[in-house]
């Protein structure tokens, strides 16, 4: 097939992998809906994908994978800086030239026997001012088939790009290779695996999965890895947050974002369906926010995907009613979820199980089983534009004004249901400091508490002590009351049985009012040695009824538990070195001593 475009440099590096590679054919990929059927037809054909009934699940796919590729894979991610003191404590890194030496050996001859997809993409809108493109080239028809509905992608991108516009330069392989006659298996993939990130040259290069964050380098490679090095030099912010708009009974718009790590809430609050009567919430993002600052000196945010990728356990009617009407207007791939005898899928969360199921692994299922039918970080995929409560600014390349940003984490115990920060650079110590119970979203341990910077731990691409001080630094460029205001937020604080303390989801609009009400100067606060918290009674409760005792148990700050994180914080504040900035130094030496 004759390259669609005259773009030297696109050309030359297509040509080069695919010498190096040795796919059978080369597809540029157009973005089409004729291409996406040919794609999931050919997948349907592999039995990578299953196409489900469409009386329930529209023009959609289950897809299951190897069992040893089900989720972001952080021992094998690479931050491959020049310097290898840029890529900081919290990053592997290995020298650019040695890893390209070690994965050119991989890639040579990995895509034999099969199709190389080139997939031009662009991060956020096409008619943004400095429009963010990347190319993907991949093996993986699963991984075109996403990205098309994850990115905006295809031939409208490649024209956009031109002859010469600056790309980053995304190569996937599943690492997998067939010689002549060999059958391929439903879900190609490598023991060997590679997530490697090149910041200087734009460079990704990720080998040996298939699974979401591995494969779909649009998102946390780019969109957070790398677009967070772009933003340290062009003074913007690439974050982990989903970005929601607001409105109040009284009609008035606040626009909010929110960092919680890894399956500790983003989705749900992006597509919040609110229980307190003439408010509404509508989504803008629920993963990645690109913020820059406007003219007006405001902080501006855009979300630059263009679906969801979403963990199924626990979407339901009761959480998430939103995501399920998003899915039900199919053109989904659900992965590792379970799949119903009659072509639907089911997942934990919904309830009462059906009689039998079939797997995630793709065994016979019973409810009597010991172990979940979906694995707990499945995965659905779905595109943004189907969501019911998406705003209309979505599209809107300037984005929206951002007036609070919530730091969240999964806390049992310790951490209240909201704080309110003093100021910004006391809110960048909340982010710097905030710390939640690993989850399945990453492979390893899961319920261990671990520090995680603004939810940004695993996607920071340079030194997270320079990434705290490009937050106090931008602190500088406004004042505190043109600046977003920060909150600390824990919905998953338990009760003395295990059960949560507050319940969350659609009632999560109550601790929203109170933190919208603080913007106006209005909604009771108190002091407390952490930040301010409001009383019980600020909190609005209407139609609610909570165990007695439960909502201060969920506000409550607790000294000696706050006493026994100092030492957890300092041992994580040491790990930076110099490059801790002094003023998150001197937040803790203030708790210390308001701490007493
Ligand atoms: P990534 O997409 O991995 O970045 O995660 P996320 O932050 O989008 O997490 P998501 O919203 O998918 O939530 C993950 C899990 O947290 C699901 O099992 C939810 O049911 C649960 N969850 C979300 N919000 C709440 C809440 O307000 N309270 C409680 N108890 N659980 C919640
Ligand atoms: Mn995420
Ligand atoms: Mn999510």
């Amino acid at each position: 097939m004759s390259a669609p475009t005259d773009h030297r440099d696109l050309l030359t590096w297509v040509r080069q992998v695919a010498d190096l590679t040795r796919p059978d054919r080369v597809v540029w990929c157009d973005g089409s809906d004729e291409e996406y059927r040919r794609l999931t037809d050919e997948l349907v054909g592999t039995g990578t994908l299953v196409r489900l009934n469409p009386e329930h699940r529209p023009a959609s796919f289950w897809a299951c994978t190897d069992p040893t590729d089900v989720a972001r894979v952080e021992e094998r991610t690479f931050i491959c800086s020049a310097d290898e003191a840029d890529a900081g404590p919290t990053n592997n890194w290995v020298a650019p030239d040695e890893m390209k030496r070690a994965m050119t050996e991989l890639y040579r001859g990995a895509m034999r026997g099969r199709a190389m997809y080139v997939i031009p993409f662009c991060m956020g809108p096409l008619d943004a001012e400095d429009p963010k493109f990347g190319v993907e080239i991949t093996d993986s028809a699963y991984v075109v088939a996403s990205m098309r509905i994850m990115t905006r992608m295809g031939g409208a991108v490649l024209a956009a790009m031109g002859t010469d516009a600056q790309y980053v330069r995304a190569l996937h392989s599943v690492g997998m290779p067939l010689e002549p006659g060999e059958a391929d298996v439903p879900w190609p993939c490598s023991r060997t695996k590679y997530i490697s990130h090149f910041p200087e040259s734009l460079e990704i290069w990720s080998y040996g999965s298939g699974y979401g964050g591995n494969s779909l380098l649009g998102k946390k490679c780019y969109a957070l890895r790398i677009a967070s090095v772009l933003a340290r030099d062009e003074g913007w912010l690439a974050e982990h947050m989903l970005i929601i708009k607001v409105t109040s009974p009284a009609g008035q718009v606040r626009h909010i974002a929110g960092a919680f790590p890894s399956a500790c809430g983003k989705t749900n609050l992006a597509m919040l369906d609110p229980v307190l009567p003439g408010w509404k919430v509508e989504t803008i993002g629920d993963d990645i926010a690109w913020m820059r600052f406007g003219p007006d000196g405001r902080l501006y945010a855009v979300n630059p995907e263009f679906g969801l990728f979403g963990v199924a356990p626990g979407t339901d009617w009761t959480t998430n009613a939103n995501a399920m009407r998003t899915l039900a207007r199919g053109n989904a791939i659900f992965t590792n979820v379970a799949r119903t005898d009659d072509g639907d899928v089911w997942w934990e969360g919904m309830g009462e199980p059906p009689a039998h199921l079939t797997s995630w692994t793709g065994e016979p299922w019973m409810p009597s089983a010991g172990e979940p039918s979906s694995h707990p970080n499945s995965r659905f995929c779905v595109p943004i534009g189907q969501c019911p409560t998406l705003a209309a600014e979505y599209d809107d390349p300037r984005g929206v004004p951002i007036d609070a940003i919530l730091f969240g984490g999964r806390r049992r115990t310790t951490v209240p249901l909201v704080a309110e920060a003093r100021d910004w650079t006391h809110g960048v110590y909340l982010g710097a400091t905030l710390s939640s119970e690993t989850t399945a979203a990453a492979a390893g341990a899961v319920g261990v508490v671990r520090r995680d910077p603004m939810a940004m731990l695993p996607f920071i691409g340079y030194h997270a002590g320079d990434y705290l001080n490009h937050w106090i630094s931008l602190g500088k460029s406004a004042p505190d009351t043109v600046l977003p205001k920060i909150f600390y937020v824990n919905w998953f604080r338990r009760d003395d049985d295990g059960g949560f303390l507050w319940p969350g989801f659609g009632e999560n609009i109550r601790v929203l009012k109170w933190i919208i009400e603080r913007l106006d100067g209005r909604g009771a606060a108190v002091e407390s040695p952490i930040g301010l918290v409001p009383p019980a009674s600020a909190i609005d409760l209407s139609g609610l009824s909570l165990p007695p005792g439960a909502l201060e148990a969920a506000l409550a700050v607790d000294p000696d538990e706050w006493r026994a994180e100092l030492p957890l914080i300092t041992e994580w504040f040491e790990r930076f070195g110099g490059k801790l900035p002094a003023a998150l130094w001197a937040e803790l030496d203030a708790l210390k001593a308001r701490l007493g």
